[in-house]
């Protein structure tokens, strides 16, 4: 059985003072009614330190939307994974689609990232999803297994990972993919990995909200969420976490 993950993705959203209201709910409620599934946070890295000491002692965990490649160096702006293992993250979030359109991140680079992330024993978690144009002509598989194969080129496939399948075109708009669309990319995706598919969680990302989550997560090969907008107030983060 693959243990599922709800997972939040804060983006650059939230102030620690706001992530601290956030953790002392979310605590509160796991505390009265647990949830067997895994719960983990990804703030923006200005904010981690205070998540850091909210779930202290708990089991939700947390990690970092982006980091460098090296432990340390002349990398101004980058963020370290090293550093935030330090810290208590656990996991890394890798080639979110913000930052292979926003930044430009390609999957050669972001390969080297799944490598280094594994082999602080952090778990990457590599995120795959076409556009509307890609769907549109046809080449979800195409582009869906390019970033997978791509992205575990240098990948320890003995050491954990987590893939998140998120359609660009449904991130942040309020179009989800449909329950029977996003199970087709998840068995896609699953069958390519092979030998290693029955045990790899993935994940649906792309407008994930408290009445659609329901349908997606009866889906079998679908393992859980990464969760944006919804991920921000703790009442629909639970409501969704419910569903799992
Ligand atoms: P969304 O974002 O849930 O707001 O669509 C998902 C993501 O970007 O990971």
């Amino acid at each position: 059985m693959r243990k599922k993950i709800c997972a939040g993705n804060w983006k650059m959203y939230k102030t620690s003072a706001e992530a601290g209201e956030f953790f002392d709910s979310i605590l509160a409620s796991l505390k009265e009614k647990p949830n067997g599934a895994e719960v983990l946070i990804f703030p923006s890295a200005l904010v981690c330190e205070s998540v850091a000491k909210s779930v202290q002692g708990s089991a939700i965990q947390w990690g970092i939307q982006n980091s460098y490649f090296e432990a340390k160096g002349a990398f101004t702006g980058e963020n370290s994974a090293e550093v935030a293992k330090s810290m208590g993250a656990t996991y890394v979030l890798v080639g979110h689609s913000e930052r292979r359109k926003i930044f430009g991140e390609v999957d050669s680079f972001l390969a080297k990232k799944v490598a280094y992330v594994q082999s602080l024993g952090l778990t990457p978690m590599l995120c795959v999803g076409e556009d509307l144009s890609e769907r549109e002509a046809g080449k979800t598989n195409d582009v869906i297994l390019r970033q997978l194969d791509e992205g575990l080129k240098s990948a320890d496939t003995k050491k954990p990972f987590v893939i998140a399948y998120e359609p660009v075109w449904a991130i942040g708009t309020g179009k989800v993919a449909t329950p029977e669309q996003a199970e087709e990319a998840h068995v896609t995706l699953r069958e390519r990995l092979g030998g290693l598919g029955e045990s790899t969680r993935i994940l649906y990302g792309g407008s994930v909200k408290p009445d659609n989550a329901g349908e997606l997560a009866s889906k079998k090969n679908i393992d859980g969420f990464l969760i944006g907008g919804a991920s921000l107030e703790a009442k629909s983060f639970l409501q969704i976490l419910s569903s799992l």
